[in-house]
């Protein structure tokens, strides 16, 4: 039997997490549970969000359920670290990044789906007086580990860098600016990197019937990393000729998003750029109560909704929170486990319970959280994982 490690971390994360667990078990799926420690808990006790435990427990069984963390600003970090721990030269850092990186989870997949007859759904004006509502399903595939967000960055850069980036004519313009007033972050791309994110990105095109795959850059400014990403694309591509390639730029895909998302299916970015274009697709299907994502190395997977800790309802009881992202990152996680069956079950089950319209959590009521929000009719977090349960 497969072991998975649940890392519940902080706030929501721990009334989320236990949830999808219910579904899995209410399709049959066997597996046993081990405990994680992840979040803020352990940074204020231990001086580390991340324990070695945990990589441990993943690298031995390399499937991680995870809820969601709460990270703080410096100066907090600093005032809720244990005394006994203080000035011992303990730094904070995200214990999701942490596990990105350690791993190398380098692929990261943000399916955008939209349930039918959720009232969170984009609807534009049809141009006859009404209106209509695409079904946007649209799948993103963010490279994960470097780019804009691979941390090479510098305020004051040291003199060797600063002499490096010399040697390029366009730093002529900043040869009268002090080091001390400039900041450089870099965006580097590596050719593996990018040729493997293509690769699972057509794969899953192929294994899930899209029927095209969208590099999504800005290949006319930014021409040597971009131009990469569009370059790679084209000699994969190749492999695939039942899939269409198309390109875009990151700008105009933004403006398109309010006009056209239904025609795109699997989109490719570097991290930046992903990040922007899922949290852009993300909103038009509903928003945080319903992105999922899956972090994919080559072989260790966590998966996790994109929501955060969501501190100012994690006290709530009951509970008012959508449990939907983290039950759809369960259904990742069965399809990477090759649960396919059951995936579907799940997803099938959601699909019926939001069609019906009888059971909405406060997202999806257009209301404000809190604990009034169920005297408004708002169903509870628990309630809303019975009516999922009670369609498998
Ligand atoms: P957040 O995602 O926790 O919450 C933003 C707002 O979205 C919430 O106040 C709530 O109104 C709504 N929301 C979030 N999840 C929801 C759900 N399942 N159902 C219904 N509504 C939901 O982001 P925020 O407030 O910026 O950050 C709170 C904490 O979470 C911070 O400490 C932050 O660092 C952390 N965070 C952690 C992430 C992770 O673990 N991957 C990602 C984003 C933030
Ligand atoms: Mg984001």
């Amino acid at each position: 039997m497969k072991t998975i490690v649940a890392m519940p971390g902080d706030g929501i994360g721990k009334v989320v997490l236990p949830e999808a667990i219910r579904v899995l078990e209410a399709t049959g799926f066997e597996a046993n549970y081990v405990h994680g420690d992840i979040g803020w808990e352990f940074w204020c006790k231990e001086g580390n969000a991340l324990p070695e435990r945990t990589i441990k427990l993943l690298e031995e069984h390399k499937i991680g359920l995870f809820g969601a963390i709460t990270s703080k600003p410096k100066d907090d970090a600093v005032r809720e670290l244990d005394p006994k721990l203080q000035e011992k030269g303990y730094v904070y850092f995200s214990p999701i990044v942490g596990l990105r990186q350690h791993f190398n989870l380098d692929i990261c997949i943000r399916p955008c789906k939209a349930f039918k007859g959720n009232p969170l759904n984009f609807i534009r004006k049809d141009g006859k007086g009404g209106f209509e509502e695409p079904l946007v399903n649209a799948v993103i595939f963010r490279q994960n580990t470097e780019g804009m967000y691979g941390g090479i960055e510098w305020t004051n850069p040291p003199k060797q860098v600063r002499d490096a980036f010399e040697t390029h004519p366009k730093m002529n313009k900043f040869a009268d600016i002090k080091s001390e007033d400039l900041a450089i972050s870099t965006r580097i791309v590596s050719r593996q990197a990018t040729e493997r994110i293509f690769r699972e990105a057509f794969e899953y095109a192929k294994k899930f019937g899209y029927k095209n795959v969208t590099v999504c850059e800005k290949p006319n400014v930014l021409r040597e990393t971009s131009g990469m990403y569009l370059k790679i694309a084209r000699q994969i591509a190749k492999d695939y000729p039942m899939i269409d390639l198309w390109d875009t730029n990151i700008d105009a895909q933004m403006m398109w998003l309010t006009k056209n998302p239904e025609d795109y299916a699997v989109l490719v970015a570097e991290n930046m750029f992903g990040d922007i274009i899922s949290d852009g697709f993300a909103g038009l299907v509903g928003g945080l109560g319903f992105a999922c994502s899956a972090n994919i190395g080559d072989k260790v997977a966590v998966f996790e909704p994109t929501h955060g800790s969501a501190p100012k309802y994690e006290n709530l009881n009951p509970s008012i929170v959508n449990p939907i992202a983290m039950i759809l990152s369960a259904c990742m996680m069965l399809d990477h486990m090759g649960e396919n069956d059951k995936a579907y079950r799940i997803r099938h089950a959601i699909a019926a319970v939001i069609e019906d319209g009888k059971v909405k959590t406060y997202d999806m009521m257009k209301i404000r959280g809190g604990a009034k929000a169920i005297d408004q009719g708002a169903a509870t977090t628990q309630q809303m994982t019975d009516a999922i349960i009670s369609k498998l």
